[in-house]
């Protein structure tokens, strides 16, 4: 039997990057679609496939696509028959789905029945794995929240995907196909996307620091999040479709800290007073807002043996440390202590 095919949706965002990688170190041959763009959007795979400006074969491929043109989906699967698919793709920012919400719910919610229904129509023998959010709790009924916590999306985003949540429950059970939710808290890293709050706050410091901004300017700092490292998220996406029950799991970390405490935390990691440097602006508000989300995991923890090693403070500082390196300072070097010493035998290229 050959290698192990798998497909990627959102292979050039936060996720799709450290799963492409994750698949590859396992054996896989890994497809993704890309969109096309006026400028280059592989930079968080370009390690993958170049070897300083030579093309390197790393079992790696992309295909031009999108999640609002099934033509080009159903083509993609025929051709690749992938053993596992992946659906990370999404205008995955919450407050941005505000400003376009048909869009959000054509990429996120009918995006997903497109891939699901070429499935179906195809016969293809393959496994789903949906990216599930803890957006879905929104304006919350339980805490913590956990896979029977009822859900009450708080935004186009999140109605958006509560869409995508059903329409993969109502094709496992109405088709039989093998198709599961990870409903997983934030997680975060170096390669999250530049206007979430975690990376913007870390990004913020290296460019206060080496003298490029003078302020940060932050919308709500009350709201509270279950922040956990991305690679450790993305190895579990992979889990569940090794899993022999096709079901449902949550994922976060178990605590809960608001955006002043990651504030908080990044600045005096090196050894800044926030308060001379951040300011309130409302511009980045949203309508409505998710207060606070916190993570029961113990599903996950008892049937997949999945449990977090990284803890909010040390994410605080593999993020602050990779910023610096990247704007050329010095990083202070707990965060890549950390890594070094928790994962020893790790297969993602530390940024
Ligand atoms: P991300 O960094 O924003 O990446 C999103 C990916 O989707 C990018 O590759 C993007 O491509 C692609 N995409 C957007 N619109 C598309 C379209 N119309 N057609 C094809 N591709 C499109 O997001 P992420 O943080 O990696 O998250 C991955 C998935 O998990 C998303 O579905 C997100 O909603 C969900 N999720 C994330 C978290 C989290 O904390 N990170 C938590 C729960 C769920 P471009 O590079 O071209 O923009
Ligand atoms: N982005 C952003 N920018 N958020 C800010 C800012 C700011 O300047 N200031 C405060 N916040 C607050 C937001 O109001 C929100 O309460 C919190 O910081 C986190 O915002 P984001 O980092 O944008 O993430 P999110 O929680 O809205 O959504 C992320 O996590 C979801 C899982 O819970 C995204 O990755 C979603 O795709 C994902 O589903």
């Amino acid at each position: 039997m050959g290698n192990k095919v798998a497909f990627i949706t959102g292979i050039t965002g936060q996720d799709g990057s450290y799963l492409a990688e994750f698949l590859l170190s396992r054996g896989y041959e890994v497809h993704g679609i890309i969109r096309r763009a006026s400028t280059f959007n592989t930079g968080r795979l370009d390690h993958l496939l170049f070897d300083g400006q030579q093309e390197k074969e790393s079992g790696l491929y992309l295909h031009y696509g999108d999640m609002i043109d099934s033509s080009n989906l159903n083509r993609v699967l025929e051709e690749i028959k992938p053993d596992e698919i992946y659906n990370l793709a999404a205008q995955s920012h919450v407050k941005v789905s505000f400003e376009v919400p048909e869009y959000t719910a054509e990429v996120d919610a009918v995006g997903t029945l497109r891939i699901l229904d070429a499935i179906k129509e195809t016969g293809l023998k393959t496994k789903f794995y949906q990216a599930s959010t803890s957006e879905l709790f929104g304006k919350i009924t339980e805490v913590p929240q956990k896979e029977t916590t009822p859900f009450y999306p708080r935004s186009p985003y999140a109605a958006a995907k509560l869409y995508a949540y059903w329409i993969v429950v109502n094709y496992r059970e109405a088709y039989n196909l093998f198709a599961c939710n990870g409903i997983l808290f934030n997680h975060e890293s170096p390669r999250r996307g530049e206007n979430f709050v975690t990376r913007k706050i870390t990004r913020g410091i290296a460019h206060i620091l080496a003298k490029k901004q003078d302020y940060l300017y932050l919308g709500n700092l009350e709201a509270k999040r279950d922040w956990g490292y991305a690679p450790e998220y993305v190895e579990f996406m992979w889990k569940m479709l090794q899993n022999c029950d096709v079901e449902d799991f949550v994922i976060g970390t178990g605590e809960t800290h608001s955006v002043k405490e990651f504030v908080e935390e990044s600045f005096s990691y090196v050894g800044l007073d926030w308060k001379k440097y951040v300011k309130v602006n409302s511009r980045y508000f949203r309508p409505t807002e998710v207060d606070l989300l916190i993570a029961d995991p113990s599903k996950a923890k008892e049937r997949l043996g999945w449990s977090p090693k990284i803890t909010f403070k040390e994410l605080v500082k593999i993020m602050v440390d990779a910023d610096m390196r990247a704007i050329g300072l010095e990083p202070i070097g707990e965060g890549d202590e950390i890594l070094k010493q928790k994962f020893p035998d790790q297969w993602w290229r530390i940024d």
